[in-house]
């Protein structure tokens, strides 16, 4: 049998294999940078970037559950400009595929981030998280309607210039996933994220308040892996052409491969790797053992399978 052909596509890049970092669990790479090989890595995807540093919210922000975890991070983070100066020049020097996340309070501040990326050398596509659960109100989710979720995209796409990938990061937290999806693709993304967390809440029955500061927080873990297959699938079924980045809860090569028989082009690993760093890297190979096992020559031809004669 002749080797894997592990590579995938996300609009105009190809990256050598599908298996990303999730962003918001690896920072930009340098904590994973300690236990592996950056450029061993499809991508990483960084922690969505803003235009002003941020301290995040108030802690405790994080909080287990059963097979899963509540975030309330609030998108911490230097800002564009520190980020530009310090962490883009040093995952280039690790030979690492970057994904740029990029995160706005306002329609403006996207398009603000995507022109300061323009020009930037380095870097494989630009991840728009417009999904984000903990902000300061909910009309800041702005995949939660078709309006907000297409101004959003077009504000980047006007002002992102080139040939730089889009992936619209989409929340899961929606009556209906697939027409948000349709909005962004024709606003004008090469690609979709899904799904980022679900809006949670935990509260302590010793002193009978929440858990976290921010009262709420995003849900993550294998408790979510059934929603983003749903979401997956349906979204593929819809738009079998649209590039989709597959994430939630996926902790071994079985889990990424059934994100991947749903539609996903490339699987994104977030909280398995904070019990273990070297997750996206096991889970790499795990997959490409089970794709071989199941007689796949080309890593393409498993994507949507379990769509195939249904
Ligand atoms: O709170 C956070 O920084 C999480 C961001 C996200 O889930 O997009």
């Amino acid at each position: 049998m002749s080797a894997l052909d592990f590579s995938t596509k996300i609009g105009s890049k190809r990256f050598s294999n599908p298996i990303f970092t999730a962003s918001g669990c690896a920072s930009s790479g340098s904590e994973l940078a300690q236990f592996l090989p950056l450029d061993e890595i499809g991508a990483i995807v960084t922690k969505s970037i803003m235009t002003k540093p941020r301290t995040g919210r108030a802690t405790p922000r994080m909080a287990e559950t059963p097979s899963g975890m509540l975030n309330s991070i609030g998108l911490q983070g230097p800002g564009i400009d520190t980020f530009l100066e310090v962490d883009i020049p040093w995952l280039v020097s690790q030979q690492a595929k970057i994904i740029v996340s990029i995160a706005g309070e306002t329609v403006d501040e996207y398009g603000v981030l995507a022109r300061r990326l323009r020009a930037v050398n380095g870097i494989s596509a630009v991840e728009v998280n417009i999904s984000c659960p903990n902000v300061e109100n909910r009309g800041q989710v702005f995949a939660c309607h078709t309006d907000t979720a297409a101004a959003v995209i077009e504000a980047v796409r006007r002002n992102i210039g080139g040939e730089l990938p889009i992936v619209a990061k989409l929340s899961p937290d929606v009556t209906d996933i697939v027409e948000i999806a349709r909005s962004v693709i024709n606003a004008g993304v090469d690609g979709l994220a899904l799904i980022n967390t679900l809006l949670g809440m935990v509260i302590d029955t010793n002193t009978m308040k929440p858990k976290l500061a921010g009262k709420t927080g995003g849900l993550s873990g294998p408790a979510i892996r059934p929603v983003a297959v749903r979401a997956i699938y349906q979204v593929h079924q819809a738009f079998p052409n649209t590039p989709i980045v597959g994430m939630g809860g996926v902790a071994s090569g079985r889990d990424a491969f059934e994100l991947i028989l749903a539609g996903a082009s490339a699987v994104s690993v977030g909280t398995a790797t904070f019990g273990d760093p070297t997750a996206v890297i096991k889970i790499k190979n795990q997959l490409s053992e089970l794709l071989t096992q199941r007689n796949f020559d080309n890593f393409r031809d498993a994507i949507g399978f379990a769509h195939r004669g249904v």
